[in-house]
């Protein structure tokens, strides 16, 4: 007899719907883990097919909520290897003394933070982002990261109407925020116009692995592990981590956003793909 209390897949594994037999019991046991399984497929496909809401407001509210945890959960879902893309990025960008750099959708600072470190006092960086909250993080891992004269400084401000001059900056960064801007092209646009002739820009951010064996397990972390994970850990917000595999699988990558920089103005774009694709680094400069 069988538990009225039971849930109901364990009443229909273990009840008379099934047949006494052991193996039928172990068959029914197959059919019901496996149309379980398809069941979470097709919903993790209903969700990557959703058009992700990016509107100024949401993922402001979004950073603002993650804040304190951002750092901590970034490292983590990344196994920590965030930190060797940045500074990878940073070797990358060969960025001269005493000329300006802006870092947009900065959030708590981390790119900004290595540009000041790593060319001094004498070169002024800034750090641009609409979220405050995120911002405050950035301010006090600056006076424990930098030393007290350096010439780096957080704004708010919003990627799609920056606060400076045209030709202004020998080189404007984004990294992992491009993505999360609502309008892309006016992003790109923006961050262009604040670039000096013959500057750069550069843009890192998730893409998509194409190796067979590599795509799958990609896929399986970051839409089925990553969003759990996440979710648990964040414990308050279930949203940011289903928005990141969601805006991820929604953004152009690869040649697409390429040609995107091209038509924003930008010449010679090359792409330097990282860790076998989960991640590029677009660089591009300003004709
Ligand atoms: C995923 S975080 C990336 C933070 C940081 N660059 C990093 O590498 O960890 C994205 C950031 O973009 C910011 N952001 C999104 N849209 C923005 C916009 N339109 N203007 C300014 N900041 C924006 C968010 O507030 C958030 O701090």
């Amino acid at each position: 007899m069988v538990e009225p209390s039971f849930p109901p897949h364990l009443r229909y594994i273990l009840g008379g719907d099934c047949g006494s037999l052991e193996s039928d019991r172990l068959t029914c046991a197959y059919n019901y883990v496996e149309r379980l399984a398809l069941q979470q497929f097709y919903n993790v496909r209903k969700n990557m097919t959703q058009v992700v809401d990016k509107s100024g407001d949401r993922v402001r509210a979004m950073f603002a909520q993650i804040a304190p945890k951002y750092d901590r959960l970034n490292h983590l879902l990344s196994l920590n290897i965030d930190k060797r893309w940045r500074s990878k990025t940073l070797r990358m960008l060969h960025l001269k003394p005493a000329q300006p750099v802006l870092d947009v959708c900065t959030g708590t600072g981390d790119l900004a933070l290595a540009i000041s470190k790593e060319l001094g006092p004498e070169t002024e960086v800034i750090g641009s982002d609409f979220c405050s909250e995120m911002l405050d993080i950035a301010r006090v891992k600056q006076e424990r990261v930098v030393p007290p004269g350096a010439n780096l400084r957080f704004i708010e401000a919003d990627t799609q109407s920056l606060p400076f001059e045209d030709n202004k900056f020998q080189c404007v960064t984004v990294a992992f925020g491009l993505r999360n801007v609502s309008d892309t092209m006016l992003g790109l646009r923006e961050m262009v116009r604040v670039t000096k002739p013959g500057g750069q820009v550069a843009v890192l951010e998730f893409s998509k692995p194409t190796a067979p064996g590599l795509k799958q397990l990609y896929n399986t972390y970051f839409l089925q592990v990553l969003p759990r994970v996440g979710q648990a850990l964040a414990s308050n917000d279930k949203s940011a981590y289903e928005y990141l595999p969601q805006s991820v699988q929604q953004f152009p990558c690869g040649e697409a956003l390429a040609s995107l920089m091209r038509d924003a103005g930008l010449e010679n774009v090359r792409l330097t793909p990282m860790t076998l694709g989960v991640v590029t680094l677009y660089l591009g400069t300003k004709s």
